[in-house]
């Protein structure tokens, strides 16, 4: 694993939840679209890098059996304590998306809210087939990442970009392009990217 995710838990500490650009407080406006249209299969799922749970109590009071795991010990104390105020039941895991610790072929769903777009480089390949063992036959993996249109990143996706990435492993089912204002105010463009296995 390479050593760059050491900084989470930092940022966990160092700043107010508040003030980080991911956390709107609320469930993601495209998670709950998605899962009121019927595009996502109730069932067990995994929510990969769930920082504080916000989208993962969304999906436990919407009968998800939910899955947890970040490799924040900080963040998985406030998801701990989210759940319990929200009273649902999550199974938080810590641990890092490198070393999935499940099960083949478990969850019929992954959630992956602006985590695939911080794996490193060299991870990357390890990260999708990782993530796609442990999805059923038929599996959906809802990807939202950064667009190329928050300018030139490592971490910045073209359409492109993402089927060069993915095609070779999942089935492209939708993929959709939009800006959002997030937790700390500023406009950012995503893709959300509707996979199958
Ligand atoms: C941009 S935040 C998104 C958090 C959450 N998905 C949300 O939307 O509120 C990225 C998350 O990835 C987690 N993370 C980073 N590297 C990780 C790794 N190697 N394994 C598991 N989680 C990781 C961080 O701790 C952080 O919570």
């Amino acid at each position: 694993m390479t050593s760059g995710y050491a900084k989470w838990d930092k940022i966990y500490h160092e700043y107010p939840l508040k003030s980080l650009g991911w956390e709107l407080g609320r469930a993601r406006p495209i998670l709950i679209e998605f899962v009121k249209k019927g595009l996502i299969k109730k069932g067990k799922m995994l929510d990969i890098c769930c920082g504080a749970g916000t989208n993962s109590v969304y999906l436990a009071k919407n009968s998800f059996s939910v899955y947890a795991a970040d490799i924040s010990p900080k963040a998985i104390q406030y998801a701990k304590e989210t759940a319990r105020r929200e009273k649902v039941k999550i199974n938080l895991l810590l641990q890092s998306f490198i070393n999935l610790s499940f099960s083949n072929e478990i969850f019929d769903f992954v959630f992956d809210m602006g985590c695939f777009h911080h794996v490193q480089i060299p991870d990357r390949a390890a990260f999708i087939k990782g993530i796609r063992l442990v999805l059923k036959k038929n599996g959906i993996y809802m990807i939202t990442c950064f667009s190329h249109k928050n300018g030139s990143s490592w971490n910045h996706f073209t359409k492109i970009q993402l089927k060069q990435m993915f095609s070779g492993y999942f089935k492209f089912i939708k993929i959709r392009h939009y800006s959002s204002i997030e937790g700390d105010g500023i406009k950012r463009f995503f893709y959300t990217v509707l996979l199958k296995k």
